[in-house]
């Protein structure tokens, strides 16, 4: 995975990438905040939607950090960039808490 993030040529940006198994709790609860902050009155509360109109975010794979990050960045079909609205470490602790969430609601 290393040696991947490094041909991609952002090697600078995705050195801090989150490929745990398990996430600091504090960046789960970061994650959280920000989710029902910006993210919420979209994909819906804890994840759950149909994904009819947007996307199921249980769904996402959760070895795709580069697409998560490029994605919400950037904007991706209807949804709009969070590029410039999001730190880095935001976006990082929404994937902590999409991943995790995801692990518990298949319980
Ligand atoms: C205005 C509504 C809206 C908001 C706010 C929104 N999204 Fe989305 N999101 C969408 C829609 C619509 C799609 C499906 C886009 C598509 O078809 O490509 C989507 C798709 C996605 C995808 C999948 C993209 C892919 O690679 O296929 C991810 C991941 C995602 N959103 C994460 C987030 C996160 C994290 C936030 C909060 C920062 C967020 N979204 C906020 C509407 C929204």
């Amino acid at each position: 995975m290393l040696a991947l993030a490094c041909v991609s040529g952002l090697s600078t940006v995705y050195a801090a990438s989150p490929r745990k198994e398990s996430f600091d709790p504090a960046q789960v609860t970061l994650g959280l905040d920000t989710y029902r902050q910006f993210c919420q009155r979209c994909h819906g509360t804890e994840l759950r939607n149909s994904g009819a109109s947007t996307f199921d975010l249980r769904q996402f794979p959760p070895g795709e950090y580069e697409r998560f990050l490029e994605s919400v960045s950037e904007g991706s079909g209807d949804m709009p960039p969070h590029g410039d609205i999001l730190t880095e470490e935001e976006i990082d602790a929404l994937f902590a808490y999409v991943v995790t969430t995801q692990r518990s609601n298949s319980l």
